[in-house]
């Protein structure tokens, strides 16, 4: 056997080889000359029945042609594969002009809204803000804030209680952020000029009330604090927080057991075109709680009433919402519906 011989073979091979279109015929090619039965297989199977000195000679000869005709077959099928690559990056373009798919964009809640709000105007004033956990002892919540055991006034906050502890003790979802105030007063030392938002639970359900809400707190002690700073603050936090260039107020006495004197404060508005302005008018509408910290509540917390006084008031932050952004009910904020959050929601 010479070269010679096996040329024709290897010609008609590699012609086969070059003329494949696809990967499938391709690999036909690849089977009918190298496969277990291939052409090339057979002719080394033969190999076997030779004398020693014919197989010398053969042996590297058809080792050589298999060589060459697996390599024609791999080049052929890398360049198949780029082909079809290539027809596939032109056949699928992608049209950078096409608008792009729309992203479904967060809102901002509107209590988190009015969180923020409330807590920049008071942060211009001078206030930190401070925190307080959830669930709270019955001292926090009650006893330091000079709610006496038994006192009907915890009656009046619908209280969610838990269990009983074995020492007796119940823990409460504090029914007000005044809690803070009572922290803040025994981990920090005076001035103290805080804001303490959160939530709050209280055990109640309509249109204006619901189980969960939000309140914030805030409290001032220092030396000489009298009733002008509070009026004077609050006034300037409610023309701040409803935009108001003027603002008609009014402080309702009122009884809270940790402030003494206590008052409602009441703000004038009337209905615009619909919509409610605060600010000016002649009706009133209540907005929050305030007074002087009960000596008794300094008392409690460690700081001595010679020394020492302060203010304090609370107010709901649904109901701030609500006002300011026109929301009727507010059992909405809770529904967890996006398309509320779309109409009354704020971009991000
Ligand atoms: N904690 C009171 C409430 O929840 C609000 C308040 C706070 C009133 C501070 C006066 C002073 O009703």
């Amino acid at each position: 056997m010479s070269l010679d011989d096996l040329k024709p073979l290897e010609d008609n091979l590699l012609a086969q080889v070059t003329a494949a279109e696809d990967e499938r015929t391709l690999d036909e090619v690849r089977v009918a000359a190298l496969g277990k039965k291939g052409v090339i297989s057979e002719r080394m199977k033969s190999l076997g029945k030779m004398s020693p000195d014919e197989r010398k000679e053969a042996g590297p000869i058809l080792n050589s042609l298999k060589a060459r005709v697996a390599d024609a077959i791999t080049a052929r099928k890398e360049t198949l594969e780029n082909e079809a690559l290539n027809a596939r990056l032109a056949e699928e373009t992608v049209d950078v002009t096409l608008p792009p798919a729309p992203l479904a964009k967060g809102r901002k809640h509107p209590i988190t809204q009015v969180f923020e709000e409330v807590e920049a105007i008071f942060a211009d004033m001078g206030f930190e803000t401070r925190e307080g956990p959830d669930i709270e002892d019955d001292f926090h919540n009650f006893t330091a804030l000079n709610f006496p055991p038994g006192h009907p006034a915890r009656e009046i906050h619908d209280t969610f209680f838990f269990e009983e502890k074995e020492n007796g003790e119940r823990m409460v979802l504090r029914t007000h952020t005044s809690p803070v105030q009572v922290r803040t007063m025994m981990n920090e030392k005076p001035p103290i000029r805080i804001i303490a938002p959160g939530r709050t639970f209280r055990c109640d359900s309509d249109q204006t009330h619901t189980p969960m809400f939000h309140q914030v707190e805030g409290l001032v002690i220092d030396k000489g604090t009298h009733m002008g700073h509070l009026k004077g603050t609050l006034e300037a936090f409610i023309k701040a927080f409803f935009e108001a260039d003027e603002l008609k107020t009014r402080f309702r006495p009122h009884f809270f057991p940790f402030t003494e004197p206590s008052a409602e404060m009441d703000v004038g508005y009337e209905r615009v075109d619909g919509g409610l302005k605060i600010g000016t008018g002649d009706k009133w509408m209540e907005i929050l709680g305030c007074g002087m910290v009960h000596p008794n509540v300094l008392k409690n917390c460690g700081l001595d009433p010679d020394e020492y006084q302060g203010f304090a008031f609370g107010m709901g932050v649904d109901r701030l919402a609500m006002l300011k952004y026109g929301i009727p009910d507010l059992r909405d904020f809770f529904a967890a519906d996006t398309r509320w959050l779309e109409h009354y929601g704020f971009a991000g």
